[in-house]
């Protein structure tokens, strides 16, 4: 898919890899427009990158999505991408006590907010020439990552759900990319810098990852496994009880704790 020119929708883009991909679908000469809850960092992205445009939604609120269908589609009639990108990842010990309205977060905001996303904008995206659909996943829905037990759960259900996407888009002009992104040093990893793979010095920039991305989908690829994520996709298939053993060890005194 050519790069250029498109309209891309990027669902949490004030930080990490968002904000990586708004830099540089900004250079490659596309008009892009980002969401995030946050309002401080909406207005922070907008000073950085004055071409942007911003709108204050959060994906997993039914609510919210349907507005900004409204309005984006009202100002953008010529969006043709949207890239499911914004998330939230936790630890969280199952063996401690936890509010059932809080516990599935990672679900609501990882799985159903794109889920209802692609529902959401799917007639719309059909009315395009080229179109496309980025999920963004994770080498953990390869590989459950015992102390984030939800986001584990919320990932690998994202990466069903794409492959079935494709599947029922077949017939249709839009592409359905799925981004198998290994670890990263972003804001959504801070909690996890005192975890083994952190110091291990495992993670891939996030300028890289997005550049992995891009040629992935300027190659029309379905799934792009940047760095680590390569590895992570033969060990699953090869030894998927050695690699559950070693994402076993982090945060392992956390979640065994009663
Ligand atoms: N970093 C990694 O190691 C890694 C590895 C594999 C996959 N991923 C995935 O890559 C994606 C991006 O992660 P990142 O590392 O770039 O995270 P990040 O730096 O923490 O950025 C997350 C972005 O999503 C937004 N966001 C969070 N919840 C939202 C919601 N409910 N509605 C709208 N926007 C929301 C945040 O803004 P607000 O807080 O203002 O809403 C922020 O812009 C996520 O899906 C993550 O699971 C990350």
């Amino acid at each position: 898919m050519d790069l250029f020119n498109n309209t891309i929708l990027i669902t949490g883009g004030t930080s990490g890899f968002g904000l990586e991909f708004v830099k540089r679908f900004l250079e490659l000469g596309n008009t892009v427009i980002i969401t995030g809850r946050n309002m401080a960092k909406l207005e922070e992205t907008k000073k950085r990158f004055p071409q942007v445009h911003v709108f204050q939604s959060d994906v997993s609120d039914i609510e919210h999505i349907g507005k900004l269908f409204s309005q984006v589609t009202q100002r953008f009639p010529e969006l043709n991408i949207l890239i499911n990108n914004a998330g939230e990842m936790r630890k969280i010990s199952l063996n401690q006590r936890h509010e059932l309205t809080d516990l599935t977060r990672e679900i609501d905001i990882n799985l159903s907010g794109p889920i209802h996303l692609v529902q959401q904008f799917l007639p719309h995206l059909k009315t395009r020439k080229k179109a496309a659909i980025i999920n963004v996943t994770s080498g953990i829905a390869l590989m459950t990552f015992p102390v984030s037990p939800i986001y584990s759960a919320s990932k690998a259900g994202l990466r069903a759900y794409t492959k079935a996407l494709r599947v029922q888009l077949r017939h249709t002009g839009i592409k359905v990319i799925e981004l198998v992104a290994p670890g990263s040093n972003t804001p959504l990893n801070e909690k996890f810098t005192t975890d083994r793979a952190v110091n291990a010095g495992a993670l891939m920039p996030p300028d890289k990852i997005v550049e992995a991305a891009i040629k992935g989908i300027k190659y029309d690829q379905d799934e792009v496994y940047p760095g680590l994520s390569k590895l992570i996709r033969v060990m699953s298939r090869i030894a998927p009880d050695f690699l559950l053993e070693q994402a076993s060890k982090a945060g392992k005194e956390f979640y065994s704790a009663n």
